[in-house]
């Protein structure tokens, strides 16, 4: 079977440690002004339901970067706006492509995509994960903080497709994880008892915003209403306002606390511009990483 990447359970924790050392050994090089030629002859399918600035631009440059080719798709330009059999779609582009990055609704898309592909699948964000988003995150906190294990890490607001994918590298790779959601917004239940049942790190759902950011060396912050949660923007920008990081919640925190936000941001909403633009906030370093963190993807489901 192909080597898919569709949720960060997929790999162990020595694995998981693997793409991280790779992507800060890619960085440090390519800064140092190595070219990389770890894919040359190789092409990636981007295939994206929805949009995107920086997941898609990082793997294009992570592949070019790494001496491949991609071609873009975007889903209405695909006879999968005709609805196209996925079954059907998979067994064509793995006879084009070594490898397919995937941007789309339900995680069943990925999954019936990597039943049916022999090249590898990698989830570029679904409704339920958003894996290689977390990794770069994490890369990020090991560069600000120097590790990542054992650590207090906090997710303040909507229990989505980011939450449940931290919840998942939590468990796996052993750092604590206090998540405030309000009420009617948790995690995916299933994959938040899975990982507190087997993971090395404590994983716990709060209420109370302050009492998930007192301790806490990492904050994490994202969106209110997700891709396809549009027409819940109003509901939702009143249900989560006591969510907001702004600098009276971060004060709770210590004044080496940093924010993560994924990036877009609605300032004013779930972030301010004070904090998204102060001191603490690495949301653009962050999004650099994500760059790296792509490049030791495909090196490693592509070589
Ligand atoms: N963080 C992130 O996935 O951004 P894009 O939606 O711009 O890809
Ligand atoms: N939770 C957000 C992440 C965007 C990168 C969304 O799914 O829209």
């Amino acid at each position: 079977m192909a080597n898919h990447l569709l949720s960060l359970w997929d790999f162990d924790r020595d694995q998981l440690k693997a793409y991280l050392d790779l992507a800060l050994q890619l960085k440090r090089e390519s800064k140092a002004g190595v070219r990389h030629q770890h894919l040359v002859g190789k092409v990636v399918g981007l295939v994206f339901e929805k949009p995107s600035t920086r997941t898609r631009v990082s793997f294009e440059a992570a592949m070019y970067g790494l001496g491949g080719q991609v071609i873009y798709l975007s889903s209405r330009d695909t006879q999968l706006a005709r609805n196209e059999p996925l079954k059907d779609m998979a067994r064509v582009m793995d006879r084009y492509v070594d490898a397919l990055v995937v941007r789309t609704f339900g995680q069943e898309v990925v999954e019936e995509l990597a039943r049916y592909s022999t090249v590898p699948i990698i989830n570029a964000l679904t409704d339920l994960h958003h894996p290689c988003q977390i990794l770069s995150d994490i890369m990020t906190v090991i560069e600000k903080k120097g590790s990542v294990e054992g650590r207090q890490i906090a997710w303040v607001g909507d229990g989505n497709n980011m939450a449940n994918s931290w919840i998942q590298a939590a468990g796996r790779l052993g750092f604590n994880l206090t998540l405030a959601c309000p009420e009617g917004y948790d995690p995916d239940p299933v994959i938040l008892k899975a990982a507190q049942d087997d993971g090395i790190g404590r994983i716990e759902v709060v209420r109370d915003p302050l009492a998930a950011v007192k301790n806490a060396e990492v904050v994490n912050v994202d969106v209110w209403a997700s891709m396809g949660q549009e027409e819940e923007q109003d509901a939702r920008l009143e249900v989560f306002q006591p969510y907001q990081v702004n600098d009276t919640l971060l004060g709770a925190a210590k004044s080496d606390t940093i924010v993560l936000h994924c990036l877009p941001a609605h300032r004013g909403e779930e972030i301010t511009d004070e904090v998204l633009e102060g001191a603490q906030c690495v949301a653009f370093d962050q999004a650099e990483n994500k760059m790296h963190i792509h490049k030791a993807i495909l090196a490693k489901h592509l070589s």
